[in-house]
């Protein structure tokens, strides 16, 4: 496979498989336990079909709309995601750089690669820090005050990881940060003397936003799950939560949000927006996909709340269908970080433009020119 030829997300995720070695692909591919939440995010897709309207005169199409107190020109953005530089040495910059290209937001995890003044340096596009809450909480403040100087626009507080999702492939490979010699992952790594050579020359490893105050991922290997079940707090509230959206005061989501019940909370409590998320299918196995709970979360918050649908968007279309159910935008990560494991900022901007184009194609294949024209009557579930 070769970057020309990448096309659809399976393509970039083919290429990614060739270039990595084995730990370092099956950390971005794998989920919890069977995998089942992994595929039903986007396979739910399948269960409502497109109903276009034809004849409606469309010439331009305006993918404009406003997330978290920022305009931004395409409805589809970069999820936080973690260890990025691991995947490519290009890392955070080739999403940052994305992003501003495309005009969109994009997400640098706590447990990121680059830190947090160098991004808010990099680019005054929309940026959006996710955090973790510690079980040392000054780390915590910390970050939220280095958020701030370094001017994000705002926060997405992860509430679906108290404990690390069961992910069976990395005990299976070992996977670890940094990344740990192992008699089974040596072979892996000697197969892959690009990634490996690159990763011994480049600047050495490290999570900048936490490494002054944890020394686990950074100095220390830690697979990440050790790393959630040690370092992160079990116990966190809703009055966690609130304190943080006043202790910031500025654009807030709650990610990882799946019930009713909880979507509400999180307007009682002043966030700006929900991500409807289930991490990837990487926390719990079993749990409903975002793309099935959307409509019952649009319905009682959707007035209320900007929702953001996060996970499984493999296709331009199943953005579109995000958003004729009620969607303010759409978020994802391995759709950007296969092709970036697999061609980093080149990779990058070749798959988010793909799906762009995707997205300007089919709204006017639907006869849409602007996404408020997307509504229910454009869907259909399939008997
Ligand atoms: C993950 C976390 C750390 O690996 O976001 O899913």
């Amino acid at each position: 496979m070769r970057l020309k030829n990448c096309y659809k997300t399976a393509d970039f995720r083919q290429l990614a498989r060739q270039r990595l070695p084995g730990p370092v692909f099956h950390y971005i591919d794998g989920g919890a336990d069977d995998e089942t939440t992994l595929r039903r995010n986007t396979e739910a897709f399948d269960d409502f079909d497109l109903v276009p309207n034809v004849l409606a005169g469309v010439e331009d199409v305006d993918l404009g709309t406003e997330v978290l107190g920022r305009r931004i020109d395409f409805p589809l953005f970069f999820s936080p995601t973690a260890m990025q530089r691991l995947f490519h040495h290009d890392g955070e910059w080739a999403i940052a750089d994305a992003a501003q290209e495309l005009g969109t937001f994009f997400g640098v995890s706590t447990i990121g690669t680059r830190s947090i003044e160098e991004l808010g340096a990099r680019t005054s596009g929309p940026k959006l820090f996710q955090i973790y809450i510690h079980n040392d909480n000054a780390l915590t403040a910390d970050l939220i005050e280095r958020c701030r100087e370094s001017g994000f626009d705002a926060l997405a507080l992860t509430v679906d990881t108290v404990v690390a999702g069961n992910r069976e492939r990395d005990y299976v490979t070992g996977f670890t940060t940094p990344p740990k010699l192992t008699p089974s992952s040596l072979l892996s790594f000697a197969l892959h003397p690009r990634w490996t050579l690159n990763y011994l020359l480049r600047p050495g490893f490290d999570l900048p936003n936490v490494s002054r105050y944890i020394e686990a991922g950074s100095s220390v290997a830690a697979s990440v799950m050790d790393y959630i079940n040690s370092q992160m707090k079990v116990s966190i509230s809703w009055d966690d939560a609130a304190r943080m959206i006043e202790q910031w005061g500025g654009p807030f989501a709650v990610k990882g949000v799946m019930s009713v019940e909880d979507a509400r909370r999180c307007v009682d409590i002043g966030a700006t927006a929900i991500m409807v998320s289930n991490h990837g299918g990487r926390q719990l196995d079993g749990s409903r996909s975002p793309f099935d709970q959307l409509a019952a979360i649009v319905d009682a918050v959707g007035d209320e709340i900007e929702v953001i649908l996060d996970g499984g968007i493999r296709r331009g279309t199943h953005v579109l269908k995000a958003l004729a159910m009620g969607a303010r935008a759409c978020s994802g990560g391995r759709m950007y970080l296969y092709a970036l494991a697999g061609a980093g900022s080149a990779g990058v901007s070749r798959a988010m433009t793909l799906l762009r184009d995707e997205i300007i194609r089919d709204m006017k294949l639907m006869g849409c020119s602007r996404l408020s024209e997307l509504n229910r009557s454009m869907l259909a579930r399939r008997p």
